[in-house]
């Protein structure tokens, strides 16, 4: 099942606690958190204190896209403030490796993403430990941007790693998800879909998050079948 993690960055942060509830009621799956530093991305949002008080409000899984140089010094941190899963860039992981098991060793599932320009293979050497790969189809820092095509091969080519060398992996995608773009990043391979501005920009939630599980699984048909066992 494709799930989505509507993003907050383009809610009303001056009711955050009625937001995350009324994502609750239109049926989303996870709370996507973007955490930016203003030095990882040209963007200032929140830390671990805001996310502490929204763990005390949902029991949904609290999902941290972390674009912040050093993220090894913030995993216990995040975790404690109730990050269940924590999704690290891994242009700003010069141990990636080690990183990715300190998120693990913390009890959170470990996340990894990279921009539209880092290269797919930056991923490999991790693909076996991690839990989530995070293909960001915008250039992180802003909600509303307009989704990257290019990004469709990069999703295609990761799920086809992932399936060769059987890692556990699910992949997200991250920027310009709408009714259009959902169909597509889900037929190229899409587990996990981040919607910001397309969740908080329609009449209802609900109605985004529906229209998003519809295109999902009309992505889901459009998936190239696994070659049937050749009988010879
Ligand atoms: C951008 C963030 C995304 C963004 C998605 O840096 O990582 O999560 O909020 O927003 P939309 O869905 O509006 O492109
Ligand atoms: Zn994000």
């Amino acid at each position: 099942m494709v799930r989505i993690a509507p993003s907050i960055l383009t809610s009303d942060f001056a009711r955050l606690e009625t937001q995350i509830h009324a994502l609750e009621q239109a049926g989303a799956d996870w709370i996507h958190l973007d955490v930016m530093d203003g030095v990882f991305v040209p963007n200032l949002t929140f830390g671990p204190p805001v996310i502490s008080a929204l763990r005390k409000v949902t029991r949904l899984p609290l999902d941290a896209h972390l674009m912040i140089v050093d993220p090894d010094r913030w995993i216990g941190t995040y975790r404690d403030a109730g990050a269940d899963i924590i999704t690290v860039h891994a242009e700003a992981c010069p141990h990636l490796h080690r990183t990715v098991h300190r998120i693990r060793e913390s009890g959170a599932q470990a996340g990894v993403s990279i921009n539209p320009a880092t290269p797919v293979s930056m991923l490999e050497e991790v693909l076996s430990d991690v839990d989530m790969v995070l293909i960001m189809s915008v250039n992180p820092g802003f909600g509303g941007q307009t989704f990257i095509p290019g990004s469709l091969g990069r999703i295609r080519r990761v799920a086809d790693r992932i399936q060769e060398i059987r890692s556990g992996a699910v992949i997200q995608v991250d920027g310009g998800i709408d009714a259009r773009t959902s169909r597509e990043v889900v037929a190229a391979g899409a587990d996990v879909l981040v919607a910001g501005n397309f969740v908080f920009s329609a009449p209802t939630m609900a109605e985004a998050i529906a229209t998003l599980r519809r295109s999902a699984a009309e992505g889901l048909e459009q998936r190239p079948r696994p070659a049937p066992n050749r009988v010879v």
